[in-house]
């Protein structure tokens, strides 16, 4: 062994991911999405490495919110779980991490990134961004709460890049064990282009891997973007609600197979299965069409260029009427090919990223690019 290489930043390694010594991939943390329903569905198609839960919200009154719990305790995957956290109250966010390290995780994840207004100014989330002593403090204080694996997920700024490199130096002294970059600032929300240079220097300065994050489109644009950055692995959100299969066709790509395609057959199918999954028990049939809409509106980005789909889908009131149109639209050509981009100007939901929009964390409504 090289005596003059430095100390590893943590000795606490990450689970092993599905590819032998190959990139990782990760589900992006979605709040009202990444519960145990969603992941269940997704790795029926080709689970990620690695999950992470919606946020915890940690305040005085706090405790870890029951229906994220399931996502950990009723896990049967077989892929590992991060559980994360919002706040910054330090003594709350110790406690907190001691209750989730009682479940089963794979390790406790800090929020440096929510953009929603109502969160940023609560000095949570991506509003820390902008007090980089107070980051320090709070992962000194996980850190010492949390003795195996502590990881952070955050957007390189929040109104300008000043103090990203900063950070990434906390992220360094507080030996994080893992580092998700969403290359966006916190104003930037969701739409603008991604600063792969960003990730990039993150991933050259931080001493723990870092995931690149935002606008992972496809296997090939996965590709593409980890040469650009060197980092670790990605983590994908919006695209995996999208293309659930775009993991496994992430191996695929890595590995230097050909890439498998996905018809609109298969997308009939998982469309059924995410329906079936989504169920909950007293929920009116209106209000879960209008939920499955939710995720339909990514889904409809890669089926035509016309927007077609998505014109009949918002249109859909009943089950009966919803499997009607997927049916119209998914099973006249089965075998003809899913996109594996989304088709350029099929917007899910135009003009609706305004600030006012978004009001309760990250809400589907307000982040459909
Ligand atoms: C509906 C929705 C909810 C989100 N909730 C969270 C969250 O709870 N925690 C978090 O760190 N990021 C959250 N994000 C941000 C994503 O994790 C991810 O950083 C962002 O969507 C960019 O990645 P993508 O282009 O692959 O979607 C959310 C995003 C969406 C679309």
């Amino acid at each position: 062994m090289d005596s003059a290489l430095p100390p590893p930043a943590s000795p606490h390694r990450l689970p092993a991911g599905q590819q032998p010594g190959g990139p990782f991939t990760a589900l992006a943390p979605m709040q009202d999405v990444t519960d145990l329903a969603f992941m269940r569905v997704i790795t029926r198609y080709g689970a990620p490495d690695f999950f992470f839960t919606e946020f915890f919200r940690v305040h005085a009154q706090s405790r870890p919110e029951k229906h994220i719990l399931r996502s950990i305790d009723e896990n049967e995957t077989g892929r590992p779980v991060f559980a994360q956290l919002i706040g910054e109250d330090l003594s709350h966010l110790a406690r907190t991490a001691g209750e989730l390290l009682r479940h089963s995780v794979a390790g406790i994840d800090l929020n440096l990134g929510c953009p929603a207004p109502k969160v940023y100014k609560k000095n949570v989330g991506g509003g820390l961004l902008r007090d980089p002593d107070r980051i320090g403090e709070i992962l000194a204080t996980l850190r010492a709460a949390v003795p195996g694996r502590f990881t952070v997920k955050m957007r390189i700024g929040f109104d300008s890049t000043d103090h990203f490199d900063r950070v990434i130096d906390l992220v360094n002294e507080h030996h994080v064990d893992l580092l998700s970059v969403h290359g966006r600032t916190v104003k930037e929300m969701y739409r603008s282009e991604v600063h792969y240079d960003f990730i990039a220097r993150a991933a050259a300065r931080a001493r723990c891997p870092v995931l690149a994050n935002g606008n992972v489109t496809s296997a090939a644009r996965a590709a593409v973007i980890l040469d650009e950055t060197r980092a670790a692995g990605v983590m994908i959100g919006r695209h995996a609600i999208r293309n659930p299969w775009i993991f496994r066709q992430c191996r695929e790509q890595f590995a230097g197979q050909p890439v498998t395609p996905v018809t609109l057959g298969d997308v009939r199918d998982y469309i059924e299965h995410l329906f079936r999954a989504t169920q909950l028990p007293g929920i009116p049939e209106r209000a879960h069409v209008n939920k499955m809409k939710k995720y339909l509106n990514f889904v409809g980005q890669s089926v035509d260029s016309s927007g077609a789909f998505l014109h009949d889908m918002r249109r859909a009131e009943t089950e009966a009427e919803l499997f009607a149109l997927c049916d119209r639209h998914l099973l006249a050509e089965p075998s003809r090919l899913f996109a594996a981009e989304p088709y350029p100007g099929v917007i899910a939901r135009p003009n609706c990223e305004t600030p006012e929009a978004v009001t309760d964390g990250c809400s589907l409504e307000s982040v459909t690019a």
